[in-house]
């Protein structure tokens, strides 16, 4: 477990904040890191070509080790989006085959195979929200011979519902099927290891469980799709790209692995070290720790709201870092309004009260979250 980490926050001690899958707000270190490269670009003279490419590869090192990848296998992005765009212009998709989503999955990761099946005249496959809870066996069900890609997240953003990426990797990988995953509402805050997993292409935006900012993400691309198509041509992707007096020199071949598909202005200089220094904490902490923590902290929650009437999801098939909460007439009008003005902040996802804590919660914040609750049923 974890003991409490509010120090490194700047969370008034009045605000229950309950909403990590939001967004998550920065340690004070993060800051400091991102402060630091503003003020870094108002002395340009000071960056060097090699500043460049530092940033870049400390970050790529980080993220791959936290999944048990290969930091050669990391490209650099600016979102989520962007990364499953670059799977969808990778993976081909042949006429009838299927691409396998959740009921009700983040937009980000549907979109655009929506448009890719469009264009090549490939199918869907809209997996409903089981009855009993069980992702992964609805998700395996769903799997044959004629599909192309599975494209899930690892726990959905909903409610934390939890699915066994083994299982469903070594599903793909036994039908040719390639499996994209959109680990934004996880990594960082679960376990996750790529290799298990069979992942074609693992991707997460930064500013939830990474803990890091807004406009910045990570993207680990398995060796087959190197020699892939990037969506843009960034100059630093290029090889040779170090050397600033022979840009123009131009090139056909790319930097190594995955790096042909970093976005441009790879080397945003506040950004990166904002990622670098909450990367650094995860890895102090771990994931398993903080799973662990804030597994306890929603049992802990549940188990309170229980005495409420309110239903949380099975903790057997939810991510522990996630509470589903319903309420059995539906969620009272106002509740979210009512919740702000106590300053406790959680969100509503359909039917559903989202509350996602971090390890700066504390049991004043689930009281009061208990407490408000208590008043607005
Ligand atoms: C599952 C999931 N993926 C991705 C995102 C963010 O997507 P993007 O980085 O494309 O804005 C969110 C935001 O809520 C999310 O819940």
């Amino acid at each position: 477990m974890i003991p409490c980490q509010r120090s490194l926050f700047d969370l008034p001690d009045d605000v229950a904040y309950f909403n990590c899958a939001y967004m998550s707000p920065l340690m004070q270190p993060v800051v400091a890191a991102g402060t630091a490269g503003v003020a870094r670009k108002a002395r340009p003279w000071e960056i060097v070509p090699a500043d460049f490419f530092a940033g870049p590869e400390r970050a790529r090192g980080l993220f791959a080790d936290l999944i048990g990848g290969a930091a050669d296998n990391v490209a650099v992005i600016p979102a989520a989006s962007y990364g499953i765009a670059t799977a969808a212009r990778n993976i081909p998709i042949a006429r009838n085959q299927r691409v396998v989503v959740l009921a009700g999955q983040f937009p980000s990761n549907v979109y655009v195979w929506r448009e890719r099946t469009r264009e090549t005249g490939g199918r869907f496959t809209t997996v409903r929200r089981p009855g009993d809870g069980d992702w992964t066996a609805a998700i395996l069900d769903a799997i044959d011979d004629n599909t192309a890609i599975v494209a899930t997240p690892n726990c959905h953003w909903t409610d934390g519902g939890l699915i066994d990426v083994a299982a469903v990797g070594g599903r793909c990988r036994e039908v040719g099927a390639a499996f994209v995953l959109d680990l934004t509402q996880s990594l960082g805050a679960l376990p996750f290891d790529v290799a298990a997993a069979h992942a074609d292409f693992a991707i997460a935006a930064c500013y939830k469980w990474l803990m890091g900012p807004y406009s910045l993400g990570f993207m680990h691309v398995a060796p087959r799709y190197h020699e892939g198509r990037p969506l843009e041509h960034n100059w630093m992707a290029r090889a040779g790209s170090e050397d600033f007096t022979a840009l123009v020199n131009y090139r056909n071949d790319f930097q190594p692995g995955a790096r042909r598909f970093d976005m441009g202005e790879t080397a945003n200089f506040h950004l990166l070290p904002m990622a670098i220094a909450a990367l650094e904490q995860l890895h102090a902490w771990t994931p398993a720790a903080v799973q662990a923590t804030l597994a306890d902290m929603t049992g802990t929650i549940a188990a309170r709201a229980a005495g409420l009437g309110l239903i949380a999801s099975d903790p057997r098939l939810r991510a522990g870092h996630f509470l589903g909460l319903r309420f059995p007439g539906g969620p009272p009008d106002g509740l979210l309004d009512r919740l702000a003005e106590a300053r406790v902040h959680v969100s509503l996802r359909g039917d559903s009260m989202r509350v996602t804590p971090h390890v700066y919660n504390n049991a004043a914040d689930i009281d009061r979250l208990i407490e408000t609750l208590r008043a607005s049923l």
